[in-house]
């Protein structure tokens, strides 16, 4: 079994850092030697070379995904499609529940594959979380009217001094296992 992956993520306030490291324990709890970094500007150089199979995240932020994923993503396109390659995406948008935001969430993950011409086997939208206890002022004041808006989709009262997690964390360990799976040779049928 091809067994060490890098699970590689952008995160502004912290929760797809959360995803990440559950994505980790998960792949760890397989067998998996799994390493878990965040990219920013403190990262070091990482060689891609060393892995065998990548899981990278990022978060939605005014309609787009960190940019320091998608150059990433984009330096090592042709070393990711050499291995099994996954790509989750953390947003808000994947919290509605309709057939509106579902097509916003394909078109956002989309945009990641278009601009870097990765084709990971494997993507994934999680539902991410309100931050407030992070957030600055002008942040919480943009965040009050998103927070608004997805009490009216979600039918779930926000309260702006807390943190309110929309994460399906059972869709988390699948999207693990299923990470963990695409590691493992294909039997060819004697
Ligand atoms: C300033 C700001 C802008 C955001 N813009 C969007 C957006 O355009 N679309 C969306 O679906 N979610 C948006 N979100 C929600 C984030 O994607 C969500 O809070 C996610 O959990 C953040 O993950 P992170 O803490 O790893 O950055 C925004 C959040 C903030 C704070």
């Amino acid at each position: 079994m091809s067994n060490r992956v890098l699970v590689l993520y952008a995160s502004t306030h912290g929760h797809t850092a959360k995803i990440a490291d559950r994505i980790g324990a998960v792949l760890r709890e397989q067998g998996v030697h799994a390493r878990v970094r965040r990219l920013d500007e403190h990262t070091p150089r990482l060689e891609p070379e060393e892995f065998d199979g990548f899981v990278v995240g990022a978060s939605v932020h005014a309609g787009h995904h960190q940019h320091r994923a998608i150059a990433w993503i984009a330096e090592h396109r042709t070393t990711l499609d050499r291995h099994p390659s996954a790509f989750f995406s953390v947003s808000l948008t994947a919290a509605d529940d309709t057939d509106e935001a579902r097509d916003v969430t394909r078109q956002l993950i989309d945009d990641v594959l278009d601009e870097t011409g990765w084709t990971p086997r494997l993507t994934q939208a999680f539902a991410g979380a309100l931050q407030f206890k992070e957030y600055n002022f002008a942040t919480r004041v943009v965040m009050r009217l998103m927070a608004k808006r997805i009490e009216h989709q979600t039918d779930r009262p926000v309260d702006v001094h807390e943190d309110t997690d929309y994460t399906d964390w059972d869709a988390v360990e699948r999207f693990a296992l299923a990470v963990a799976a695409s590691l493992r040779p294909t039997e060819v049928p004697s």
